[in-house]
Parts: structure tokens; C-alpha cells; sequence
């Protein structure tokens, strides 16, 4: 196909993508099977969200939430940027700013809305001029106990993580870090709480360090499963009680999605997997050289590029390491309110708990070669599926109570009239035999 074709008939398919994800519906099967495709950037657009104003969710937390691993807390304040009250208060004010990106249209928040668990409920991200990245967004909440930041990990600290959002072209579109200070120091009341906070002008070091030093305060525990952990055996239903038992024995969810000892505090293990997400669409071993050739494995904005704005993103955390055995694979995330952070996966591909369960239950992602070595039909009953949802919708934390009621009437409707993963025959089937890498993978 000539280029010029290749790149229009790509822009129909994100644009279909987009407007498949803006419907709410979560992609058919069929369509997850789709071809290669290059990986020009996707030139989709859609409408940007109002940023929203920072209400009672937007506050920082109290870290004496019912759960929260109080040393641990600590332990995650870096010895160069201690919490102070001043710090914190700028920090959560840039967040909320749409002024720190290129056209004053996109903040921190207008991706991590605090309505939303610090999510935005869309399949992908969307920044400046509209433009459509290639990566759902992840909460915020409980960020600061990540031991590394970002779906593929490129970054390790929450101040590294701060600077690549505001000068990503599809996000804040800053042309450097150095523009942005620039732009907040325009500002009076800002160039004055800097000085209050930092006893500096405004510069870029000091800018990150305040915005990480407010999401450190984004703490959220307090769920009904910590009561229940806590002693209070009526705080969950026999429902939500039959999915944890169900979560570490028949779904063996806690392989990846907990530590050892039933440990309930951050339900991930900080790894990368391969769960056989997105990767039947694409043909990874030609992604994987074209990075090779064009991105130096060092270079984070270009890596930060890639996996924001083009094809390459499916590589997942290989993007990063260039290791074979991390092809396409994706950090585990943390499960709690994650009723609130639809649509599921890296790539927003999920609709609701239920399409996730379909997902894990008939080990889908047999044909793909990386796949991990856990995944594998799991012949869960629908009412198997209906305990571990119940499990999941748990961990809601207090301050989500009434969203997450309405948000799991919205997640259950649509459940009853649509289950695109749902594959009956393959999760009561045996695993089926996986094929090897093809290795000229570099
Ligand atoms: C245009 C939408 C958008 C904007 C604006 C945005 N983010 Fe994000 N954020 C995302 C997406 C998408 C990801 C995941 C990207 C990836 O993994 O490649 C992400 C990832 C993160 C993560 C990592 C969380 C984790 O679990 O790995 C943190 C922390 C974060 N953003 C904070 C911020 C901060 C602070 C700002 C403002 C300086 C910001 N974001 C601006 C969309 C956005
Ligand atoms: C082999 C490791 C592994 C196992 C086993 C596993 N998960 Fe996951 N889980 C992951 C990874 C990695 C991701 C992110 C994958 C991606 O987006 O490509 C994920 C994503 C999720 C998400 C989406 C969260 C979000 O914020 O988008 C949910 C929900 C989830 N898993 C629940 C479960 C449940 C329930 C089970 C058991 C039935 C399970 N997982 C088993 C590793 C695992």
C-alpha cells in the first residue's frame, strides 16, 4: 500500500477506534483481531473535557484511613522534597491548572479527575487540540507507593513522572519544562507561593517537586474489605467473601495481583505481564525493529513519544528495557476503586468488571507467544464471575461510596445486554499448546 494510503486508511481505523470507545461500548472480539498496523502517529481528535474544579476529592487525604501501611507512607517521602503544607497547596493548585500546558487548555486534571478516581473514563487519553493518545490513564491514587510510574514503568519517581505529561505534544504540549515555568511565572500569585514554599523563584525542579508532593497526599484506603480485614466480618457481603477465596485459589488472581500471605494492601506486585492485551491486533516482531531503529533505548522523551503518540505503544514495557521476555507486557495495577476507573487495561479496551473477568476467564491470548505463563482458561461460573466483580467493587474506598453505587448500576446494565469476551466453550476448554517467540526479535 502506498504510504500516503497507509496513513489515511490508519486515521479511519483510530478514528473508528475513538468513536467505538465514545459509544461506551467496549470493541468485539472481531475487531481485536484486526491487521498490523504501521505506526504512524494516530492523527485522531476528539472533544477535550471541561478541567475540572477541585472539590472535596480534590483534598488531600488523611493518613489515618483505615488500611493505609502508615510506615510505608512515610517511607515514600524522598529526603530532598519533604511535605510541607505550603508545597502541598501549590502542588494541588498546578495540578488543577490548565495554564501549565502550551494553549492553557489541559491540566493535570483534566486526565486525573478526582470525580473519577483520577481517571478521565475515556478509552484514551485526550490533550491538547483534542488530539487522542494511545493510552488509557491511570489513578493517581495511591501513585506514590508505584515502584514505578507509567503502563511500561519509564519513569521511577512521581517528580519524573510530572515533567513528560506537560511537554508531551498529545498531552500539555510544552515545548520544554523550562516553557512552562516560564508561563507559571508570569503569574503573580504563583511566582509568590513558590517563594512561600520553596523560599525560590519559580524553576522546573521545584515545579515537579510540588506536584509530587500533592500526590503524595492522594491516599485511598478505607474500603469495606479493610473493614472486613480489619475484623468486621459483615462489612462485605458472602458475595464480595466467596471472590477474595476465589481470587487466590481457582482465579489465581493473587499471583499477580498480590503479594505473598494474602497481604491486602496494594493488590499488585509491582511487576510487568504479559496478559494478552491488544497484542492479536498488531504484529509486534516489525514494532519491535522499527524501535530499535528509531528510538535509543536511553532517550525517555522519545520513548515517552512513542508509547503516547504512535503504534510502538503496544510494546509495552520492551519499549523500555528492549528485553524480549518484556514484549508487550504492562505493570500490574493496583485494584482498589477500580470500579471507578472503567474503562479497563492499558489500553482502555474494557468496558466493565464483567468484560474483564470474560477477558481472564477464557485465557485469552493464546496465539500470542509472550503471553504469561498464568494465563489460562479458568472455567469460572457466571456466578464465579458475579463474586470476584463483588470482590473487586470491595475495595471502593469511603469517599467513592455513592459514585461507585451508581457507576456499578451503569457497569451491571450494560453487562446484561453486552458481553463481547464472553467465550464460554474456551474457559471451560483445556489450555491450548502457545507458540514460541519468533526470535529475531533484537
Ligand atoms: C492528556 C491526558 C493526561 C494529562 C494532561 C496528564 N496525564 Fe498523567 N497520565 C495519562 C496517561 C494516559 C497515563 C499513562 C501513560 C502511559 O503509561 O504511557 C498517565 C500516567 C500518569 C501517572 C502514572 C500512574 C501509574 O500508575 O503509573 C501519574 C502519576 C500521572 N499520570 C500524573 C500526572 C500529572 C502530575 C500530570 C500533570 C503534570 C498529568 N499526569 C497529566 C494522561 C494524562
Ligand atoms: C499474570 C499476571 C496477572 C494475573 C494472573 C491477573 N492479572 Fe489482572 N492485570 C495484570 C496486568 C499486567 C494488568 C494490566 C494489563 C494491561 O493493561 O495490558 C492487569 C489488569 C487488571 C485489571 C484492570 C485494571 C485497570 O486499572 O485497568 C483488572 C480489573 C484486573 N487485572 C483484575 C484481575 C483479576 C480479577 C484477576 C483474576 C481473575 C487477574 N486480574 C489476574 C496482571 C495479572
Amino acid at each position: 500500500m502506498p504510504y500516503s494510503k497507509r496513513i489515511r486508511s490508519n486515521v479511519a481505523l483510530a478514528i473508528a477506534i475513538a468513536a467505538a470507545g465514545a459509544l461506551n461500548f467496549a470493541r468485539s472480539a472481531e475487531s481485536q483481531n484486526q491487521a498490523a498496523t504501521p505506526s504512524a502517529p494516530a492523527a485522531a481528535t476528539a472533544e477535550l473535557s471541561p478541567v475540572p474544579v477541585p472539590g472535596p476529592l480534590a483534598q488531600p487525604r488523611s493518613a489515618q484511613q483505615l488500611g493505609v501501611p502508615a510506615l510505608q507512607t512515610l517511607a515514600e517521602v524522598p529526603e530532598d522534597n519533604p511535605q510541607t503544607l505550603q508545597k502541598i497547596a501549590l502542588g494541588q493548585k498546578l495540578f488543577f491548572d490548565p495554564g501549565l500546558s502550551v494553549d492553557g487548555t489541559v491540566a493535570c486534571a483534566s486526565c486525573h479527575n478526582p470525580d473519577r478516581a483520577f481517571t478521565d473514563g475515556r478509552t484514551t487519553s485526550v490533550g491538547v487540540q483534542g488530539r487522542v493518545g494511545q493510552r488509557n490513564a491511570p489513578t493517581v491514587l495511591n501513585a506514590v507507593y508505584n515502584k514505578t510510574q507509567f503502563w511500561d514503568g519509564r519513569t521511577k519517581t512521581l517528580e519524573d513522572q510530572a515533567r513528560f505529561p506537560i511537554t508531551n505534544p498529545s498531552e500539555m504540549g510544552q515545548p520544554s519544562l523550562d516553557a512552562a515555568v516560564a508561563k507559571i511565572a508570569a503569574i503573580p500569585d504563583f511566582a509568590q507561593e513558590f517563594e512561600t514554599a520553596f523560599g525560590q523563584p519559580p524553576n522546573s525542579l521545584n515545579l515537579v517537586r510540588a506536584i509530587a508532593a500533592y500526590e503524595r497526599t492522594l491516599i485511598s484506603f478505607d474500603s469495606p474489605f479493610d473493614r472486613f480485614v480489619a475484623g468486621d466480618p459483615n462489612a462485605v457481603d458472602a458475595s464480595a467473601r466467596r471472590g477474595w477465596e476465589l481470587f487466590h485459589s481457582k482465579a489465581h488472581c493473587a499471583r499477580c495481583h498480590a503479594s505473598v500471605n494474602r497481604d491486602a494492601t496494594y493488590f499488585t506486585d509491582f511487576d510487568f505481564h504479559n496478559i494478552g492485551i491488544g497484542i492479536l491486533r498488531h504484529n509486534v516482531v516489525p514494532l519491535a525493529q522499527e524501535a530499535e531503529r528509531r528510538i535509543a533505548k536511553n532517550d525517555l522523551p522519545a520513548v515517552d513519544q512513542a508509547a503516547i503518540q504512535s503504534d510502538l505503544s503496544v510494546l509495552g514495557r520492551f519499549l523500555v528495557t528492549r528485553k524480549d521476555a518484556d514484549m508487550a507486557s504492562f505493570k500490574t495495577p493496583g485494584l482498589r476503586n477500580v470500579l471507578i476507573t472503567a474503562p479497563y487495561f492499558h489500553d482502555g479496551s474494557q468496558e466493565t468488571l464483567w468484560d474483564v473477568m470474560d477477558h481472564y476467564n477464557k485465557g485469552d491470548g493464546l496465539k500470542d507467544p509472550w503471553l504469561d505463563e498464568d494465563i489460562e482458561p479458568l472455567a469460572l461460573t457466571e456466578n464465579e464471575i458475579d463474586d470476584l466483580v463483588a470482590f473487586m467493587v470491595s475495595l471502593t474506598s469511603a469517599e467513592y461510596k455513592e459514585i461507585g453505587e451508581k457507576e456499578l448500576a451503569r457497569q451491571r446494565a450494560l453487562s446484561r445486554i453486552s458481553r463481547p469476551q464472553r467465550d464460554t466453550a474456551r474457559a471451560f476448554g483445556p489450555k491450548q499448546p502457545q507458540p514460541k517467540p519468533p526470535c529475531q526479535c533484537p
